[in-house]
């Protein structure tokens, strides 16, 4: 008796949370044990509260009390080809301001990164360095996932997907895949008079794979 083969695609749209996006992502794209994970980003690790996965934790803030304490652009003490999977949520604001309540909501969401005229108003150089190390601590066919939200800062608008996707490419990567993830409330301040652009309701998460091909 022969079996016959779903055709059985995953949504380029994702309504529900980001765990369980991550868990049918994993499902879907993974083509070796996706397992043990790295969460270079793990904050107060929101992605694995009802996950039984491995994950072995990262921050480069000790208050969150990661496994590894480290930045993920150097990833000190990580041995070479450890992970099948590379979980990625790096900060997609620059610091929102000077008075206690702003410092607190930087820390709890990790936008500490510097953000300014140097760095060209944009958290895209947070990049590079970070996909040279996911890359080496990836096993062959191993996945990475990252979350991406663009912004507008000063004024500009950055496309901080874009960047993402060509520079994993340029760092070796195989892009896969883009999947729009939508939320229900966009952040909304009441320093805000004039809208100029559209209030981002979504955010991605971009599907690479250590390999030269997406083919499973
Ligand atoms: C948006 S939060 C991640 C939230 C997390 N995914 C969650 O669901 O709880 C970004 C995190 O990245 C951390 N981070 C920022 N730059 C980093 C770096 N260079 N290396 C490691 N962690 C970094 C921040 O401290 C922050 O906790």
């Amino acid at each position: 008796m022969s079996v016959e083969k779903q055709y059985s695609p995953i949504s380029s749209v994702w309504e529900g949370s980001d765990a369980d996006l991550i868990e049918t992502m994993l499902e879907f794209y993974a083509s070796i044990v996706p397992e043990p994970i790295l969460d270079a980003t793990y904050n107060k690790g929101r992605f694995w509260k009802d996950s039984d996965r491995q994950v072995v934790s990262m921050d480069i803030n000790p208050k969150f009390n990661p496994m590894i304490v480290g930045d993920n652009r150097e990833m000190v003490g990580v041995p070479d080809t450890a992970f099948g999977t590379v979980i990625y949520d790096p900060p997609h604001v620059g610091p929102q301001g000077r008075d206690k309540s702003s410092k607190k909501f930087d820390e709890d969401f990790g936008a500490t990164a510097e953000c300014g005229k140097e760095q060209n108003w944009s958290l895209s150089y947070l990049y590079p360095p970070f996909l040279v190390q996911a890359k080496r601590v990836l096993k062959p066919e191993g996945l990475l996932l990252a979350k991406i939200t663009d912004m507008v800062n000063s004024h500009r608008a950055k496309w901080s997907h874009c960047d993402f996707m060509r520079m994993a490419e340029d760092a070796g990567f195989t892009v896969c895949d883009l999947i729009v993830k939508v939320r229900t409330g966009p952040m909304v301040s009441t320093k805000w008079s004039t809208a100029h652009h559209a209030r981002k309701r979504h955010c991605f998460w971009i599907i690479c794979r250590n390999s030269a091909s997406c083919e499973r």
